[in-house]
């Protein structure tokens, strides 16, 4: 595996690459990486003929400051990690090389109604800086295909809207959710958990599935409100859990009852004793 630091060496690599033929496959992370990261990077593998990743911890995407200073670096496991995976370029770069004019935006995407709704509306700021982050990367790696976890549920429409606000030659390629065996949803932010927060932490996942197996014709905000009131009596603080569907411009619906649609749970809570905020959902029709 190549590890790049510097974008003129990466973009050199690439473009040699890219002159032999080869179809690019990119998956951006922040790093601390599990099992979900490597399902993108085998995806990756089979729909590319090289694979790029990225580690960068990207600040300008944090609205809470103490949530970035406890981000879990885990950098050496990630190399082996993703050099037993197969991935053939690690790009690494510093806060310096990715924004070496500063941390101030250099442009604003209107993300619409996108950035106002569930973490948009919990986190401002925090889809500006994952489409700086982004739209930066995607400029320099230019992949073909660029792999992101259904885990993101928000973020994936997000990045589908900056693709098509930039008019990107890029397609989105959308991976499913990975899960520990007692359904915790794998995320980096799992390892701020000790054993007992790490056990209350699926009271998340317990309540998708309960959403799931409850689904009735009865009004959603039913079932919603007595999955919230059992988080909220096992010590979470809750953001919000939903019950939504993507309507056609790509923007996020709220219906009363499950229609013909793909209906998603979307949870993000604070598991109060670890301060740890998490997020998952769940396609539950
Ligand atoms: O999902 C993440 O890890 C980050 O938001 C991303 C897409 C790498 C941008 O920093």
């Amino acid at each position: 595996m190549y590890l790049f630091k510097q974008k003129d060496d990466l973009e050199r690599h690439l473009s040699t690459a890219r002159k032999e033929g080869k179809r690019i496959g990119f998956v951006p992370t922040m790093g601390a990486l599990h099992r979900g990261h490597l399902s993108l990077i085998l995806a990756a593998k089979e729909h590319s003929d090289l694979v790029v990743c990225s580690i960068f911890v990207n600040p300008t995407q944090f609205n809470d400051p103490a949530d970035f200073e406890k981000y879990p670096i885990t950098i050496d496991q990630d190399i082996l990690q993703l050099t037993s995976a197969g991935t053939d370029v690690l790009f690494l770069p510093s806060v310096q090389e990715m924004y070496p004019k500063g941390l101030a935006p250099e442009m604003h995407y209107d993300f619409g109604q996108l950035e106002t709704v569930l973490e948009g509306a919990h986190r401002p700021g925090h889809f500006q800086g994952v489409g700086q982050v982004v739209h930066k990367l995607l400029n320099l790696v230019q992949p073909d295909k660029l792999f992101m976890g259904q885990k993101d549920f928000q973020q994936c429409l997000i990045i589908n809207r900056l693709i098509k606000l930039l008019h990107l030659n890029v397609e989105l390629v959308i991976c499913p959710t990975l899960r520990e065996q007692d359904g915790l949803a794998m995320s980096s932010r799992n390892l701020r958990l000790n054993a007992t927060e790490r056990q209350n932490a699926l009271h998340i996942s317990r309540a998708l599935y309960y959403i799931k197996d409850h689904l009735t014709q009865a009004p959603l905000k039913t079932i919603a409100d007595k999955a919230i009131n059992e988080l909220k009596g096992n010590g979470f603080d809750v953001d919000y859990l939903d019950m939504v569907s993507i309507a056609p411009d790509g923007n996020i619906d709220f219906p009363n009852t499950p229609g013909k649609d793909p209906l998603y749970a979307v949870v993000a809570a604070r598991e109060i004793s670890s301060n740890v905020r998490l997020i998952d959902n769940m396609q539950v029709n």
